[in-house]
């Protein structure tokens, strides 16, 4: 086969093939061939993968790992905090350092495990020095949790402070005047709470909403398992 021939015959093919070494499916095989199903489980591979590659803002600059989110896909709930830390840098995944562990005991106290729930976050890679993201960060960043979110489809989504009540609910109201009902993010609900290095810095002040807010949350999941 004469090499012009060649290149024609397998044009793309060969791209797709390095494509799928490199990377495993990308959004650009998956439009290809888009009259494939594919399984949540490789959907959310390619979310991750994307979110991994990711370029789109100057965070991926400084960070050590994309933190795109873990869980059950199949388990109804998504909690959405802030951005990754430094220990979820390190490890590539949401919530491991201590208010990691502390969102496990909240879960814990409402009889949820990790493993059955998702979690992530509004921004995938650590802002520097732990700081709060950058408005354009969120922007560019929002159209992965869309994605999530939209392929998860949960029954009820738990924002844990600020930055993921303000952007999934676009409003700048406080947390203290929001929290105590069910609001809706694209017809799903949503409850909100203070995020769990908050209430870990000052248990005080938050402690005792948080628990009210997780009960709700708790009495609302047991209602629609019945
Ligand atoms: N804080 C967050 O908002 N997200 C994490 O993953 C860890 C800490």
């Amino acid at each position: 086969m004469k090499e012009l021939d060649f290149k024609k015959q397998f044009s793309g093919i060969i791209e797709d093939v390095i494509d799928y070494l490199e990377t495993g499916f990308t959004d650009r095989l998956s439009k290809q061939y888009s009259g494939i199903t594919l399984s949540k489980k490789d959907q959310i591979t390619l979310i991750d993968n994307d979110v991994r590659r990711c370029t789109k803002c100057h965070l991926h600059l400084k960070r050590l790992n994309a933190v795109p989110g873990k869980g059950n896909l199949e388990g109804g709930i998504i909690f959405i905090g802030e951005g990754p830390g430094e220990m979820e840098d390190i490890k590539g995944e949401p919530f491991v350092g201590k208010a990691g562990q502390f969102l496990s005991g909240m879960l814990a106290a409402i009889q949820l495990k990790r493993d059955e729930v998702y979690i992530t976050n509004v921004v995938k890679c650590r802002p520097p020095g732990n700081r709060t993201p950058l408005p354009e960060e969120i922007n560019t960043c929002f159209p992965y949790l869309e994605r999530q979110i939209a392929l998860i489809n949960p029954s009820i989504i738990c924002c844990l402070g600020g930055v993921a009540v303000r952007t999934l609910l676009g409003s700048d109201t406080g947390i203290s005047k929001l929290r105590g009902k069910i609001h809706h993010y694209k017809d799903i609900p949503l409850i909100l709470t203070y995020h769990p290095a908050a209430v870990l810095r000052f248990p005080d002040r938050y402690k005792r909403d948080t628990w009210n807010d997780l009960k709700m949350l708790r009495d609302f999941y047991r209602d629609l398992k019945k």
